[in-house]
């Protein structure tokens, strides 16, 4: 057997599968998220091994498979996190996380003291305040005593690797987020580490996803029942795993997640970067290849806020029928013609960040008239949703990759009539697959890939497949085209009245 590990940002999710690719059994734990400022968001790293330990202690029990079978364990993780450890490899501060938004001043020293062309050129991305970089800085400004006990630095989930094997290390994909990698030779950036005069010493080893970073400590065996010397291999950051785990490991195929934010990720042969790094590109989870993604940030959770507070009767009818309360909002928009009569919806109820990168940009309905009933508002979110993740493969288009196959992943993809509207809004057929357990799918698989030292990509040929396809329609796509049109104007036209 293998096990995946995915320590998300409000569970830890631990699966098992088994030669074949089947999935045994998963067991979940939750932890707390500290915000003890608006816009701050913590976690102590104590809490993801204390559940950790666990949830893999529970799966071992609840599947009844002995620790001894387990071949290989591999991490999927939350990315850009910070955790900063001292000599004595103690935690110094909880960590910060990639959705905490302190940093605007330090992205803004980076881009100015790395330069703003030099920083995209190594690093693939512009500073955003969730990646890494931006945290170190802030520690060194605002909490120096603390800054002057750092020896180590590690994202999350390469933390409760180090408990479990004793081992320092990272994988290139996970790396990417920290800005602090040479994306394109998968090096640390001596550049970028001089001119912010962060030590390249508290820097750990870099791996592949699929290589073995460790072997599992007596101590570690004995509180979760793994056996002692289990092989412990890199792994990935949450967006390269869930990528891998539906199988986007070929240039040609890109998956797009549809959880509260939006991402679409596709493979790159080579690494490649986006003129005004409005996409992020990263060393993807495969050995040796890249990916760039564009993440819209209230997607699935544009969704959400409708339910929440304009979908009172249908939560009712859903509670007294047994239903989904989402498929009942879906149905009741497939009602409404395409185009919703002329309604738009920008998504931006949280800003955005990609194609703009904006955390001033809000949400708008433009083009309401009496004839609109809920139905039409319910569609033109669902459209609008599906239009703003449009803009980043747009992006991707217009750097010159063909998309020939769009994976969906994540609660969104459940719909079919979601996902026949992303068909045709792309112009793609949209697949589903068989595994639905996300990035600590690909966790186990680049276990897998580890310890049978197989390529992750033939692994994934083996144990993936597809399990439904929607073709566009052409009449629907063109249709949607003239909508998009208008759609991709208006944050133009209305981005002066955010404020
Ligand atoms: C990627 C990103 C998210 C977090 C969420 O850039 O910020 O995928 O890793 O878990």
């Amino acid at each position: 057997y293998f096990m995946g590990i995915d320590l998300g940002t409000s569970a830890v999710k631990c699966i098992l599968v088994d030669d074949s690719g089947q999935v045994i059994g998963s067991h979940s734990v939750e932890y707390p998220l500290q915000q003890p400022h608006p816009g701050w968001a913590e976690q102590h790293p104590e809490d993801w091994w204390n559940a950790t330990v666990k949830g893999i202690r529970a799966l071992l029990e609840k599947t009844s498979v002995a620790g001894e079978a387990v071949a290989g364990i591999g991490f999927s993780g939350q990315m850009h996190g910070s955790v900063f450890l001292d000599e004595a490899q103690q935690v110094i501060r909880p960590a910060l996380l990639w959705c905490d938004q302190r940093t605007a001043e330090q992205c803004a020293y980076i881009e100015s003291t790395v330069g703003e062309a030099e920083l995209g050129r190594l690093t693939g991305n512009r500073a955003l305040t969730g990646f890494t970089a931006p945290k170190v800085i802030w520690l060194r400004q605002h909490e120096p005593e603390n800054y002057a006990r750092v020896r180590h630095l590690l994202l999350p989930k390469d933390y409760v690797r180090l408990r479990l094997t004793g081992a320092f290390g990272m994988d290139m994909a996970d790396a990417s987020g920290t800005l602090l990698l040479d994306v394109a030779h998968r090096s640390w950036s001596q550049t970028v580490t001089e001119r912010l005069d962060i030590p390249m010493e508290w820097l750990p080893p870099l791996y592949e996803s699929g290589d073995v970073a460790g072997q599992l400590l007596p101590e570690a065996a004995s509180l979760t029942g793994l056996a002692a010397g289990t092989k412990v291999v890199a792994g990935g950051g949450d967006q390269a795993c869930g990528a891998v785990g539906v199988g986007v490991v070929r240039q040609g195929i890109a998956s797009v997640a549809l959880g509260t934010s939006g991402v679409v990720f596709v493979h790159d042969d080579t690494y490649q970067v986006d003129e005004a790094y409005r996409l992020h590109s990263f060393c993807h989870g495969v050995p040796g290849k890249w990916h760039r993604m564009g993440v819209m940030l209230a997607a699935g959770g544009s969704f959400q806020w409708w339910r929440n507070h304009f979908a009172h009767e249908e939560l009712e009818r859903a509670q007294q029928e047994g239903k989904d309360v989402y498929e009942i909002l879906t149905s009741a928009a497939a009602t409404a013609p395409l185009g919703s009569e002329g309604l738009l919806f920008l998504p931006y109820l949280s800003g955005e960040r990609t194609p703009h990168p904006d955390p001033k940009a809000r949400g708008a309905f433009i083009g309401l008239n009496l004839r609109h009933e809920k139905a039409h508002l319910t569609r033109a979110v669902l459209e609008g949703i599906t239009f703003g993740l449009r803009d980043s493969l747009q992006l991707i288009r217009e750097s010159g990759i063909e998309v020939t196959e769009l994976r969906v992943n994540g609660g969104g993809a459940r719909s079919t009539f979601w996902r026949q509207m992303i068909a045709d809004i792309f112009g793609i057929p949209v697949v589903t697959v068989n595994s639905t357990d996300g990035p600590a799918y690909g966790a186990a698989i680049m276990a897998a890939s580890g310890v049978l030292q197989e390529d992750i990509a033939t692994l994934c040929e083996k144990w993936i497949h597809v399990t439904d396809r929607a073709e566009p329609n052409v009449d629907n796509q063109k249709q949607y085209e003239a909508y998009y049109q208008i759609y991709r104007s208006l944050y133009g036209t209305l981005q002066n009245t955010f404020h």
